[in-house]
């Protein structure tokens, strides 16, 4: 198998493993049993990980909360800003394109009575496809807004929005900023105070880290941000999320961090040089069409504008479903896996001013860390084979 859907989710670096082994093991305690040498052990070594984890991101300890992964970290943020009984503003603002794990608790909001405004984004044929529509969602940031929630980078086209921009605009509506940062941290540099967010949502399994283990950070230094807990019981990690730790997940995530973090400058160029010759590959097939930002676009500010190792392509009017079914071999995704039980085409796709067909003919590539020369390159060989065939049965 070739593996090219490092967005849905990436292997466990086997570093990583090796560190969370012998929490699994030997050092089994739980982290709350304080009361014997074994718990308080356990504690330390994951505190000092929490820390260190936070650190990375520039935050510090107490502002990070471990959650189960992005989609509970979302919950979090969104549930518990908005609905913390000091709440009293009732609007929220956030983007057509973004995960469902933002969007489906973003629906729940809608029937607790707040006003839900999703801004569009711009579309394809745009300077920055998929990039928010920064006039619509200044318009819509007023004093009633409570939270603005906008992704750092989308998971199908790889757009980075421009989140220090939408930072200024809710530090003077006075109201929160929360980004899912999913498909941002380990990848691009990322930093709570530079980002300027009150609340940042993270996964470790997108960084070769374990499944179930996230974060969210949580601003309590210079703006103290106020949740209400969505998971309560044993009152761990100052109350914000009870449950006994997942010591080998919390170890697990630090290893994976540090190592994303410390190789992603040549990770970074590494991966765009596969993914465009994966993209020269597939753009002399005819009729295949790049969705989302240009491979080479870079923001106003100079800074990149899609993810290095993210490609979205059309193969219109062959169906990516079919295209996978011509190359068995390949892993890669028609849309996003999290939203795998609604098999539509992506509403990401659509609000880039794709029609269906064109969504239902496109398919996602993630290149990541495991990936060589020879796997882009059979890869685009039986997707060239799979359109040969395809069309010619039509
Ligand atoms: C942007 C984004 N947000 C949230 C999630 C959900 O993450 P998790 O699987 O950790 O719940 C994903 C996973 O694909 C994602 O890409």
């Amino acid at each position: 198998m070739i593996y090219l859907d490092n967005h849905s989710t990436t292997p466990v670096d086997p570093a990583v493993l090796d560190v969370m082994l012998p929490l699994m093991s030997e050092q089994y305690a739980n982290a709350g049993s304080i009361t014997h040498e074994a718990g308080r052990r356990v504690a330390e070594l994951v505190g000092q990980a929490v820390a260190d984890t936070a650190a990375l991101i520039g935050a510090s300890a107490d502002e990070l909360v471990v959650t189960s992964g992005a989609t509970e970290s979302n919950n979090l943020a969104l549930f518990g800003a908005c609905l913390h009984g000091r709440q009293k503003r009732r609007k929220v603002v956030s983007v057509v394109s973004e995960h469902k794990a933002v969007l489906d608790p973003l629906s729940r909001l809608a029937r607790h009575g707040f006003d839900v405004v999703l801004v569009p984004v711009q579309s394809n044929d745009s300077d920055l496809p998929g990039g928010v529509d920064m006039q619509r969602l200044t318009e819509s940031v007023d004093i009633d807004t409570a939270l603005v929630s906008v992704m750092l980078a989308n998971n199908e086209i790889g757009t980075i929005q421009p989140l220090k921009k939408i930072a200024a605009i809710c530090r003077a509506a006075g109201c929160l900023l929360h980004t899912d940062a999913t498909q941002a941290v380990g990848r691009i540099p990322v930093h709570v105070d530079e980002l300027d967010v009150d609340l940042l949502s993270f996964s470790a399994h997108k960084f070769y880290g374990p499944k179930g283990v996230g974060g969210l950070f949580v601003r309590r230094r210079d703006r103290r941000v106020r949740l209400q807990p969505q998971i309560v019981g044993g009152g761990q990690q100052n109350n914000f999320r009870s449950g006994t730790l997942n010591t080998p997940g919390i170890v697990g995530m630090h290893a994976a961090l540090k190592r994303s973090i410390a190789a992603a400058q040549p990770e970074r160029q590494r991966h765009a040089n596969l993914r465009n010759r994966l993209y020269e590959a597939l753009a002399g097939i005819d009729g295949v069409s790049l969705n989302g930002p240009l491979l080479s676009a870079m923001t106003h500010e100079g800074e990149l504008a899609r993810l290095p190792g993210n490609l979205n392509c059309c193969f219109f009017p062959v169906e990516g479903q079919s295209l996978m079914l011509a190359a068995p071999e390949l892993a890669v995704s028609s849309g996003s896996a999290c939203t795998s039980a609604e098999p539509g085409p992506s509403h990401v796709l659509q609000a880039i001013g794709l029609s269906e067909e064109q969504g239902r003919s496109s398919l996602r590539f993630g290149v990541g860390r495991f990936n060589t020369e020879s796997e882009i390159d059979q890869a685009a060989a039986w997707i060239a084979e799979g359109m040969h065939t395809l069309k010619k049965l039509r």
